[in-house]
């Protein structure tokens, strides 16, 4: 067991530069998937009378962007309704962008409004506040992963989900490249710390007889640098793959053969360029 490897997320600053260089490397293999996805998810809401609220509960946000779409969907199909949107972000850099942001979109939308708690969903999931409610929908991004205990939180998310709600949950395929790498790493290192994959998630579904609907979007990431010991951003892209930090430095010669191992023979060269699969699965459950 390689018990010097540490925890991606333990540097929250490194974490975000991190997944930020990760994800501008990041390409939807068909553009705007999120966008048509959620012109039909947004009519699975239950439809709620004129004077009545949408109670939206978005966690692990980050700053917001994909959240703020789902926001920007919601009036686009239901023009006249109220939209209450509670956010769950324990970063605050992450959570006060999106607040700044927050006040353009209420500018655009009189009727909108949110709750803000600078917290992890631990720290969050006893207040009044959010037990009280009834949320409509429930959004949670690629956020499961790092979850003290990511199958109580989803238990404890469709238990606060209104009749006929909507919980979204974006994850790792189980069978792309990343998500691949995600399993057997685990298997390799002896520990599955932020390693979840889809997989996991629809077990656990299953076997607490929640049906869901899955969709897929496929996604492609540039890792050529990763190659190269003396880059910083291939030595960010490589954490990212494995959620360790400064996994080149610090994790023994035998568990980084297999990783780059697994990466050589999982990944394909294409223009020059170094090229794996990230495809992420949306899992929406109704109640
Ligand atoms: C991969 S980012 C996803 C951000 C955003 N949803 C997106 O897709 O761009 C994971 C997010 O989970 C947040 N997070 C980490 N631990 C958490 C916890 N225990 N409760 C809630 N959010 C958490 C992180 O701060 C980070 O913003």
């Amino acid at each position: 067991m390689a018990e010097n490897t540490q925890d991606v997320y333990e540097d929250n600053d490194y974490y975000f530069k991190m997944y930020n260089y990760f994800t501008s490397k990041s390409t939807e293999d068909s553009p705007n998937q999120w966008i048509k996805e959620w012109d039909t998810i947004v009519d699975l809401i239950p439809n709620v009378e004129m004077s009545d609220s949408i109670y939206m509960l978005a966690v692990a946000t980050g700053e917001g962007s994909l959240e703020r779409q789902v926001i920007e969907m919601i009036f686009k199909h239901r023009p006249r309704v109220t939209l209450h949107v509670d956010v769950i972000e324990p970063a605050i850099d992450q959570i006060n962008q999106f607040k700044v942001k927050s006040d353009e979109m209420k500018a655009k939308y009189p009727k909108l409004t949110f709750g803000w708690f600078p917290l992890t969903w631990d720290g969050v999931r006893g207040k009044q506040e959010i037990n009280n409610k009834k949320y409509h929908l429930i959004v949670c991004v690629n956020g499961l992963y790092y979850m003290d205990d990511w199958a109580e939180t989803i238990n404890q998310f469709y238990n606060i989900l209104a009749s006929r709600g909507v919980m979204f949950i974006t994850i790792n395929s189980s069978e792309s490249g990343c998500g691949n790498l995600f399993k057997n790493y685990a298997s390799w290192e002896g520990r599955t710390t932020h390693l979840l994959t889809a997989d996991n998630i629809i077990a656990h579904l299953r076997s607490t007889n929640v049906p869901y609907k899955r969709y897929i979007r496929k996604t492609t990431v540039d890792i050529s640098e990763v190659f190269n010991g003396n880059s910083e951003g291939g030595n960010m892209l490589l954490d990212f793959l494995v959620q360790r930090k400064d996994f080149r430095k610090t994790a023994p010669e035998k568990l980084k053969k297999k990783v780059f191992g697994f990466i050589e023979n999982n990944s394909k060269v294409v223009q020059g360029k170094t090229l794996i699969t990230d495809d992420e699965i949306d899992l929406v459950v109704i109640k």
